[in-house]
């Protein structure tokens, strides 16, 4: 029997919506660690189309079979907060070059405030590399199509979003 800690990963984001860009890399990281805390951001800043509630409800449905991953809300610092839940890796997705300098200063600055702390890219499948939750609000909005780039439960909430607006 192994004496070993569970290895926690922590995976840090809006996820305002969830993109399948992000499923790819929650089910990857579910496959290396003991636990993959999905920890949104709560950005009093900014206003987010999906609320917290949303946005892990949506999670826990699309990862009720798995039990390596959990949802969470979290504010504050985030070596902090990966310090709470005991975590030890940090997961951030990278899908092209343009991605890199932004990922390399946060990883970097999260390094200097907490050394022990150890951030790991993943790279999406490469059909999801032009994806983000920005698009995907800015294309749904405009009537593009996003089938398949979110999972069918967040393509199902931005029409009732849409719906719930027109009326
Ligand atoms: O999905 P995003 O918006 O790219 O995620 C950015 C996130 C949440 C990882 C980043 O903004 C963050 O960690 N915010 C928490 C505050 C913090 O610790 N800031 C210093 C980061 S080096």
């Amino acid at each position: 029997m192994s004496s070993q800690a569970p290895r926690i990963a922590i995976y840090p984001g809006s996820f305002d919506p969830l993109t399948s860009g992000h499923v790819d890399i929650i089910e990857r990281g579910s496959r290396i660690f003991d636990k993959i805390i999905v920890a949104i951001l709560i950005n009093a800043e900014k206003v987010p189309l999906f609320s917290e509630e949303e946005r892990i409800a949506i999670i826990k449905d699309v990862f009720k079979g798995n039990k390596h991953v959990q949802a969470e809300t979290f504010n504050g610092l985030l070596v902090d907060y990966a310090q709470e839940k005991n975590a030890t890796v940090l997961v951030r997705g990278l899908r092209a070059v343009s991605d890199f300098e932004y990922e390399f200063q946060m990883a970097l600055m999260n390094r200097h405030l907490a050394p022990g702390l150890e951030t790991v890219f993943m790279m999406p499948d490469e059909k999801y590399t032009f994806v983000s939750s920005r698009l995907i609000k800015e294309v749904f909005t405009l009537g593009g199509e996003v089938a398949g780039l979110v999972p069918p439960v967040v393509e199902q909430k931005l029409r009732a979003k849409q719906k719930a607006k027109r009326k």
